[in-house]
């Protein structure tokens, strides 16, 4: 019979029988699955296994320290953590087209990630040899599946090292779906913060600022997004909701008026959808009083906005995201 239980007990012999006395990489990216994967790696191996988180400056407001503070609570996992949001925000100077926007920052966040295995190389020695990666079931099958895809290169042009490292790849999730990936999750003690978290794309908030992003940009949609969070949270909606994107128009600025005196400001948008799988979406008819509460609470804490919208539109045709 299924029963997360079970699950933790067959890949922890799994994982054991496949490293050996080897030692491992994960990188966590924030997410439910690396998060899963390195626990269940972690129970298997224990100090064997380095994880290492990296800091991209796009997370929304407590993510990095849910990694830091509450995975490594409930874990006890080595934890790496690359602090490189100075080299994304400079890397992304200037640039507003979404689709460049994501290639420097999936290109900057392999070279972050080969960096981090470079130095762990180099301290702990030839005996890193596996790569863990938090690869579902749905995955397995849209690529065609099978073993075959074990092996994984990392290039390196460092000098004085070998060009190529060969890892081989750790898969503890490949025979699961998502909700069985969360009750593993809990099941190692892992927090729902963690477990439920809801949809969040590898390009964070840079995707979420429509214009061009700089720290000042972040920082306020982070404190937009928070806001717009906890009362989704405290409304019991989480589960109704399948994400809610919050999305900081940076180049838009409409006129508006607070206190004695006309501003000028930014509009926030709220993104709420519900879905089953996210290739099709519909917006989520929520409370107008949850609506009015959100509005309200940006408009009076978060500088430079003056204005929030609802996007009422379905996918398709828009997508869920806005970039
Ligand atoms: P769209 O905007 O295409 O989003 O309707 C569908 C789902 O994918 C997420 N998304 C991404 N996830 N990298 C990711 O890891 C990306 O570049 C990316 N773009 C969109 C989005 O949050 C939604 O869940």
């Amino acid at each position: 019979t299924w029963t997360p239980g079970n699950i933790v007990e067959e890949q922890v012999a799994a994982i054991r029988a496949q490293v050996g006395d080897k030692r491992a990489i994960c990188g966590l990216s924030g997410g439910v699955d690396s998060a899963v994967a390195a626990a269940l790696v972690q129970k298997a191996i224990g100090s064997q296994l380095t994880c290492v988180y990296v800091d991209h400056g796009l997370m929304r407001k407590g993510e990095t320290e849910q990694v830091e503070k509450d995975f490594v609570a409930a874990t006890g996992a080595n934890l790496k953590v690359v602090d490189a949001s100075e080299r994304f925000l400079n890397a992304l100077a200037g640039v507003s087209d979404p689709e460049t926007k994501r290639k420097i920052i999936g290109r900057e966040f392999i070279r972050v990630f080969e960096q981090a295995q470079l130095e762990i190389l180099q301290e702990e020695g030839p005996e890193v040899a596996f790569l863990v990666q938090g690869t579902l079931y749905p995955d397995v099958v849209e690529s065609g599946g099978g073993e075959g895809t074990a092996n994984i290169k990392s290039h390196h042009n460092v000098g004085g090292l070998p060009d190529d490292i060969e890892f081989q790849l750790v898969e503890p999730l490949r025979q699961l779906f998502k909700d069985e990936v969360r009750l593993v999750g809990s099941e190692l003690g892992l927090p729902d913060v963690i477990v439920q978290r809801q949809p969040f794309p590898g390009p964070g908030l840079g995707i979420r600022i429509v214009g061009e992003i700089t720290k000042e940009r972040l920082d306020l949609l982070r404190e937009a997004d928070a806001i717009a969070r906890q009362e989704l949270t405290a409304a019991g909606l989480d589960a109704e909701i399948w994400q809610c994107p919050v999305v900081l128009l940076a180049d838009v600025r409409s006129v508006g008026v607070q206190g004695d005196g006309r501003t000028y400001g930014h509009p926030i948008v709220l993104r709420p959808v519900s879905s089953e799988d996210a290739m099709t979406a519909d917006w989520t008819r929520m409370p107008y009083d949850v609506l009015a509460k959100i509005s309200t609470r940006i408009t009076n804490e978060v500088a430079d906005v003056n204005r929030v919208v609802l996007d009422v539109t379905s996918k398709p045709p828009g997508t869920i995201e806005w970039e």
